[in-house]
């Protein structure tokens, strides 16, 4: 006895339904725009074929405002599991045809379901977000709907790595579960981001505020620093969601898939002798370190366009798939703000939960004096990085280039916040601070000295000048100006270098710049074994 066609027609017919999503006319509409359907999406994420979908003929529960007159086909969310590059992932994409991608309580709980696949089973999420928020119809379902999201996706946190992509409206409360996520990637146009739009931000403060300014990729990727990358379209968007995993493990109990095939390289490098500028007053672009480090030259930096004095990022070195944290001293020196802090420590825990080996690059002066820095909590921010590189306990291996001052100088990750090794290039300078700095602080008297015993102060006495005004004549005098010169090189030759630092066993070596990527490569071979416990608790209480 074979099967009841009318059984198969049945289930051809809904197929059909399925397929046509929200309607055809909606999604040729959208393709004419250069925008993807949900499904397409998927399509483009996944390897050819490997695409198994959970919850096809789901349907909403609504039956208030017309909605039980209304069909919305797998109530407006695609979820599933698939292939990128032969490693399974699990993905949702909203379909913006089927009631705008609202949520309502299937919707979210098919988002809910997967989200506890993924864990179960431990791989990673890439969620498409297109959806006009809460199912209106649905009122505190939809609410429900999103709580549960939220609660899942902390859960997952420093399981499977989570991944965000914005290819059209999330608004409101959507947002934050994005927020919650590892990475979140932002198409460039027909995407936006906010809590408040432009109505209730002029309801509420009277301010005139248009979604270009404040909702945007371009936005959030430079001026909130909320997006870690900026798509040119859905097709980027999903190509850069695999780039990331590539990186990446599928889950907490694996190491990052490392390609240890790859052999260490023994060679020389001597551009890297090129880059650090005749004096420390010059900047350079940091990025060309990084460059030479990585494997082909291949480094794919995140959060590019926010507190650009800090660089973040993947790479290959010698195959070890590895976080980058660079200080960059193109822009603002390369000193350490707010946002940096903020941008770097964030990305250390994001590579310490998956595994990740992290190498520091350090040229670095200091914290950002000012006021607003001050008022801003630089002191809150700052220690999430002390916090942040001290809890790690992924090989930390870091490279002093230049400029170590002060407290930065540890932020960056010295031995003493369990770096494994630090190498340091003959330009290092270890030191509290800067030559000039410690000169006028701590030989402040003798420098005062030498002045006030110079002709031009003997001949501001005999004109009867008062003390205050001798005094400022002296410290102008050339005397003065030649003792400070004498103690500066003094204390650079003693201080203003990594020898100081390397006598006390603080820096494994200092290296000629030529040899780091060999010393680098090798130094991350030797410690990728590395295990490191920590007394049991629930969760250390990093500054927020
Ligand atoms: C129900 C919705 C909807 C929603 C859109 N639709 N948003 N249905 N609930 N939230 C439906 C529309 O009725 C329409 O249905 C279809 O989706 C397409 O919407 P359009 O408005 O025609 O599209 P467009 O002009 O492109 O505008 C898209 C939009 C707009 C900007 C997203 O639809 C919009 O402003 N929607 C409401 C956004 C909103 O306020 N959401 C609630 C946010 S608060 P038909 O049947 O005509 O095709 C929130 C709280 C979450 O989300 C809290 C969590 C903690």
């Amino acid at each position: 006895m074979s099967i009841d066609p009318a059984l198969l027609d049945n289930l051809a017919k809904r197929r059909a339904t399925i397929a046509a999503a929200g309607g055809t006319d909606k999604l040729a509409a959208r393709n004419a725009k250069g925008i993807h359907g949900a499904r397409e999406r998927l399509q483009l994420l996944f390897d050819a074929d490997t695409f198994q979908e959970f919850g096809a003929h789901a349907q909403h529960t609504c039956h208030r405002f017309g909605m039980e007159k209304k069909e919305l086909p797998y109530d407006g969310v695609v979820t599933g599991t698939g292939y990128i590059a032969g490693r399974q992932v699990a993905a949702f994409s909203q379909d913006f045809t089927v009631s705008g991608g609202s949520l309502g309580f299937i919707h979210a709980k098919k988002i809910w379901d997967l989200l506890d696949y993924a864990g179960k089973v431990g791989i990673p999420v890439v969620g498409v977000n297109d959806s006009g928020g809460a199912r209106i119809q649905e009122a505190v379902s939809a609410l429900s709907g999103y709580a549960g999201i939220f609660y899942r996706n902390v859960a997952l946190s420093g399981v499977v790595p989570q991944i965000s992509v914005i290819a059209g409206p999330c608004a409101g409360g959507a947002a934050y579960s994005p927020a919650l996520t590892d990475f979140i990637i932002m198409t460039k146009s027909n995407s936006n981001l906010f809590i408040c739009g432009p109505e209730v931000i002029k309801a509420a403060t009277g301010e005139q505020a248009s979604l270009d300014q404040f909702a945007t990729a371009a936005a959030h990727a430079s001026i909130s620093g909320n997006i870690h990358l900026v798509a040119e379209d859905d097709k980027h968007a999903l190509e850069l969601s695999a780039r990331l995993l590539s990186f990446l493990p599928q889950n907490n109990l694996q190491d990052p898939p490392h390609h240890l095939a790859a052999p260490v390289p023994l060679a020389d490098v001597p551009a890297f002798n090129d880059i650090i500028p005749a004096t420390n007053k010059e900047a350079y672009d940091v990025k060309q370190v990084v460059n030479l480090l990585a494997d082909d030259g291949d480094f794919f930096e995140v959060q590019a366009a926010y507190a650009p004095n800090i660089v973040i990022g993947f790479c290959r070195i010698a195959g070890v798939s590895v976080g980058i944290i660079a200080n960059q001293p193109n822009h603002k020196a390369g000193v350490l703000d707010i946002n940096a802090s903020d941008k770097a420590a964030r990305f250390i825990r994001t590579c310490n939960v998956f595994n990740v080996p992290v190498v520091n690059l350090v040229d670095v002066g200091g914290f950002m004096p000012g006021l607003a820095q001050e008022r801003g909590g630089i002191i809150r921010h700052g220690a999430k990085m002390l916090f942040a590189y001290s809890s790690a306990t992924v090989p930390k291996i870091t490279v002093i280039l230049r400029k170590a001052y002060g407290g930065a100088y540890i932020a960056m990750c010295p031995v003493e916040l369990g770096a494994d090794a630090v190498f340091a290039w003959p330009t290092a300078e270890i030191a509290v601070m800067g030559a000039p700095g410690a000169a006028g602080v701590i030989f402040k008297g003798d420098i005062e000295k030498a002045g006030l015993a110079s002709p031009e102060a003997e001949a501001a006495r005999k004109e009867g000048k008062d003390e205050k005004e001798v005094k400022k004549i002296a410290l102008a005098s050339s005397a003065a100006k030649e003792k400070r010169a004498e103690i500066i090189a003094a204390y650079e030759a003693e201080f203003s270098t990594p020898y100081q630092a390397a006598s006390l066993n603080m820096v494994t070596d200092v290296i000629t710049p030529a040899e780091t990527r060999k010393v680098v490569a090798l130094a991350l071979r030797n410690t990728l074994s590395k295990r490191q416990d920590r007394p049991k608790k629930k969760h250390g209480n990093i500054p927020l």
